[in-house]
C-alpha cells in the first residue's frame, strides 16, 4: 500500500495487525470484535487494537492491567492524562454550570478567552468550537467572510480535520479519495521537505516560496493560506526562511495566513505556539486538543481586532461553544502549563531525548533522519540512507514490538516513527520508553 495511504497515521489493515489480536486475551477479544461489529470500520480507527480501562499520567492501561506509555495520545495529553489540577477543575464546574446555552455568556468561557487573547500581542479576539476541525472552518470562513475571496492554498500532505471543508484543503489520500467533489478554489503547493526535498539545493526552501508566490500571482484571488506551522505526524519543519519570507508573501497579497496548531501548541514544539520558533504571527491561529485538557472536546481560533468585523454572520454556531466544562479545562491547562514550567521542560527533556535519539542513529543505519523540537520527535526508518526508501515493515514490526513491552506511538507515512510523550513524563518513565525503543532496534534494524 502507498505511503501517501499512511500520510496521517498506522493503519489497521496490514497483516502485522491481524497477527496482533493473538496479544489479546478472550475478554478483550471478545469487546474488541463486539466494537467491530457497531462502528463503521475505518483504517486509523476501528476494528480497534486494544481495550482500555484507565489512563493516568503518561500511561494509558488496558482492561488487562497492562501500563502502556503514550507518546501518541491524539496528541492532546501535553498536561498528562487524569490531570488532577484539570479534573478538579472540571468537576467543580460540573457542580454549579454544566452547560451555558447560547445568548448567555459565564465566568469560565471569560476567564479562558481572557487568558487566551493575553497569550500574543495583536491577538486578542477568540471564537471557541467543539473540535479542531470545526475550528479550521471557522477560520476559513472568517478568512473569505473578511477578504471577500474565497479562494484558499493549502499544502499537500497536511491534515486540518476531516469535515469536507477541511478535508478539501487538507492534503491526505486517505480522508480525500473517493470523497467526489471537494470544496472549490482549493490549491495545493508542495510541503516543506527537509529530509526528501522536491528540489534539491535548496536549503533555505526559497524554491516552495517562489512556487507559492507563482500560484498567488497566477490564481489571483487567494483570501487564506493555511497550513500546520510545524507538519506534526512525520514532523516537518520548515526553515525560518521558509516562514519569514512566506508571512510576507501573505502580506503583499492580502492573504489571510492560518496556521493551524491544534495538535502542537501548549508547549509541544519547545515554545506555547509552534510559530513563536520563527518569529512570525499568523493573521489566525486554531487550537485545540490540549486545550481540553483531555476530557473536553473543546477548540479555538484566535485572531486579531481587525476580524471582528463579521458581527451580522454567523460564523461558528456550536452548541457547546462556551462550554463551561471545556473553558474550565481550558484555564487550569494554560495555569498548569505556567506553574509546573513545561515549556521549559519540554526543551529541556527534549534535547536530552535528542541525544538519546542521536546515539541510536548512530547504531541504527536504518534511522535515516531525526527530526523535532521540544517533546515531538519523528524517526525516519529508512531501507538504506542512501536511497533514503521508506523501511515501512521494519516500522511497524517496530511499532507492535514496543506497544507490546509498554510504548505507544503512531507511525506516520508508513516509515516515520513519531514520538510524542506528555510534557510532564518523568526521568524513569522517559528511561524505560528509550529502553523498549533500543530493544525494538536491536530487534528489527540490526
Ligand atoms: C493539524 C490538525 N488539525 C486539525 C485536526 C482536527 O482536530 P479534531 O480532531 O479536534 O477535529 C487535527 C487532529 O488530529 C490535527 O492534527
Amino acid at each position: 500500500m502507498t505511503h501517501f495511504l499512511r500520510n496521517e497515521g498506522d493503519i489497521n489493515l496490514t497483516e502485522e495487525r491481524k497477527q496482533w489480536y493473538q496479544n489479546l486475551d478472550d475478554k478483550a477479544m471478545v469487546q474488541v470484535v463486539v466494537d467491530s461489529k457497531l462502528f463503521i470500520h475505518q483504517s486509523l480507527s476501528t476494528p480497534c487494537i486494544d481495550v482500555l480501562s484507565e489512563c493516568e499520567g503518561s500511561y494509558i492501561i488496558t482492561s488487562k492491567g497492562e501500563k502502556i506509555l503514550d507518546f501518541h495520545g491524539n496528541n492532546l495529553h501535553q498536561v498528562g492524562y487524569k490531570n488532577p489540577a484539570v479534573i478538579n477543575a472540571v468537576k467543580e464546574a460540573l457542580d454549579t454550570l454544566p452547560f451555558c446555552p447560547r445568548r448567555y455568556t459565564n465566568g469560565y468561557a471569560i476567564e479562558l478567552a481572557t487568558k487566551l487573547t493575553s497569550l500574543v500581542p495583536g491577538l486578542s479576539r477568540v471564537l471557541f468550537a467543539p473540535g479542531g476541525s470545526e475550528a479550521n472552518s471557522m477560520a476559513l470562513k472568517l478568512a473569505r467572510l473578511v477578504t471577500g475571496k474565497h479562494k484558499v492554498v493549502s499544502m499537500w500532505g497536511s491534515f486540518h480535520g476531516g469535515g469536507l471543508d477541511t478535508i478539501s484543503v487538507g492534503g491526505e489520500a486517505i480522508f480525500r479519495k473517493n470523497a467526489g467533489p471537494l470544496m472549490s478554489g482549493v490549491e495545493h503547493v508542495p510541503q516543506p521537505d527537509s529530509y526528501r526535498p522536491l528540489w534539491p539545493n535548496d536549503p533555505d526552501q526559497d524554491i516552495y516560496i517562489s512556487y507559492i508566490r507563482h500560484v498567488f500571482e497566477h490564481e489571483g484571488d487567494v483570501g487564506a493560506l493555511i497550513a500546520e506551522t510545524i507538519r506534526n505526524t512525520d514532523v516537518q519543519i520548515p526553515t525560518l526562511n521558509f516562514w519569514k519570507k512566506l508571512r510576507a508573501l501573505c502580506d503583499e497579497f492580502g492573504v489571510v495566513l492560518i496556521l493551524d496548531e491544534i495538535p502542537i501548541a501548549f508547549g509541544r514544539t519547545g515554545k506555547f505556539f509552534a510559530f513563536q520558533h520563527f518569529d512570525i504571527v499568523p493573521d489566525i491561529v486554531t487550537i485545540g486538543k490540549a486545550l481540553g485538557g483531555g476530557v473536553f472536546p473543546m477548540a479555538a481560533v484566535i485572531t486579531s481586532e481587525r476580524f471582528n468585523c463579521v458581527a451580522e454572520n454567523s460564523v461558528g454556531h456550536f452548541t457547546h461553544e462556551k462550554s463551561p466544562l471545556g473553558s474550565a479545562a481550558g484555564v487550569a491547562v494554560l495555569k498548569y502549563i505556567e506553574d509546573k514550567k513545561l515549556i521549559q521542560k519540554s526543551v529541556e527533556t527534549g534535547n536530552y531525548l535528542h541525544t538519546r535519539l542521536i546515539e541510536m542513529q548512530q547504531r541504527y543505519e536504518k534511522i535515516g533522519d531525526i527530526r523535532g523540537c521540544g517533546l515531538l520527535w519523528g524517526l525516519d526508518l529508512v531501507t538504506d540512507r542512501s536511497t533514503k526508501n521508506r523501511a515501512c515493515e521494519e516500522a511497524e514490526k517496530i511499532m507492535y514490538y514496543c506497544i507490546k513491552n509498554g510504548l505507544s506511538f503512531k507511525v506516520s507515512q508508513g516509515n516515520v516513527l513519531c514520538l510524542a510523550p506528555p510534557l510532564t513524563i518523568s526521568s524513569s518513565e522517559l528511561e524505560h520508553a528509550l529502553t523498549v525503543l533500543e530493544a525494538a532496534f536491536q530487534t528489527f534494524l540490526s
